[in-house]
């Protein structure tokens, strides 16, 4: 096997090589002066040869997904016959539907450009909508990253799971993310929850435990302004919780999000590398590369 790195994703690339004992083909990317983009594969690739293209699908969004096509057709052009597409953040996925009329759809859209390729199957980490993966006719696998945090955490951060953490949902969509977590550790998990107090006062907090002089750690699949986290710290600090760790599967990061949240109060920010940030400290290769032993054999 061949794994090949997209600019997005080329250190997650790497590590996956690694973990699979597979090579690391080269590639060359830029973009020329007036924007366009350019990518060749420095690799003699036999075309029996099973080819791992690896590149996540954030900022810039668009350059990279036409990047991602660029190296699909060439594969396709050096007639490459068997191509596993690993795509751990998937842009786009936050438009699943029409909450309006008229809107495009999004992520159908990007599910055609990537579905009409010639790949054998697709994975991805914490889909928005699990829902996207019925855009495509061809397997797509949406791995949780839950396992992978638990790991991290246990093996790096003792001093933060060794005081029982309340594991925290910022709202009731994530609050699978909090149960996954807390069950693993054995601790305690919740969610925020708005209450309407009058016709004109809303109130969030916790739904069920009182996190006064807890510890907590908030855990949601996107952070991208910073807002949701941000309100959810300064709800914690009101009721009075001690230390507050912040996880995050996809780092977003729109503009200074890792400052605002820091300056709020969160002791700490971690974050999974389905994205490059300053906080991806989490790697998803060996959970990666796991599910493509198992989808090859
Ligand atoms: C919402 O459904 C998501 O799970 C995240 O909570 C949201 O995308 C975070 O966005 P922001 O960081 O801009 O508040």
């Amino acid at each position: 096997m061949v794994v090949i790195g997209g600019s997005a994703s080329q250190k997650l690339a790497a590590e996956i090589a690694t973990y699979l004992d597979d090579k690391l083909a080269l590639i060359e990317t830029k973009k020329f002066p007036d924007g366009e983009r350019y990518i060749r594969i420095n690799e003699k690739i036999n075309s029996d040869e099973q080819v791992i293209v690896v590149q996540s699908t954030g900022y810039p969004q668009d350059e990279n997904i036409l990047e991602l096509l660029f190296i699909l057709d060439t594969l396709e052009d050096m007639n490459i016959k068997e191509i596993i597409l690993i795509s751990p953040y998937l842009g786009y996925s936050r438009q699943e539907r029409r909450f309006k009329d008229t809107e495009c759809i999004s992520a159908k859209t990007i599910s055609k450009l990537i579905e009409s390729r010639n790949i054998k199957s697709l994975i991805t980490v914490n889909l928005h909508e699990d829902s996207i993966r019925n855009f495509y006719e061809k397997p797509v696998y949406n791995l949780s990253a839950m396992p992978a945090i638990v790991k991290y955490l246990k093996t790096h951060q003792s001093n933060i799971i060794k005081n029982k953490p309340v594991i925290l949902a910022p709202d009731k969509g994530a609050l699978n993310f909090a149960k996954d977590i807390a069950i693993d550790l054995d601790t305690e998990y919740d969610y925020l929850e708005k209450v309407r107090l009058s016709p004109e006062k809303v109130e969030t907090k916790t739904k069920n435990i009182d996190v006064t002089n807890k510890d907590v750690i908030i855990i949601d699949d996107i952070i991208s302004t910073g807002g949701t986290i941000v309100n959810a710290i300064k709800i914690l600090h009101k009721q009075k919780a001690k230390d507050i760790t912040v996880i995050c599967v996809h780092p977003v990061f729109v503009n200074d999000a890792i400052l605002k949240i820091y300056a709020a109060g969160a002791k700490d920010i971690i974050s999974t590398n389905t994205l490059k940030s300053d906080v991806s400290s989490i790697s998803l290769a060996e959970l990666i590369a796991e599910k493509i032993k198992l989808i090859i054999n």
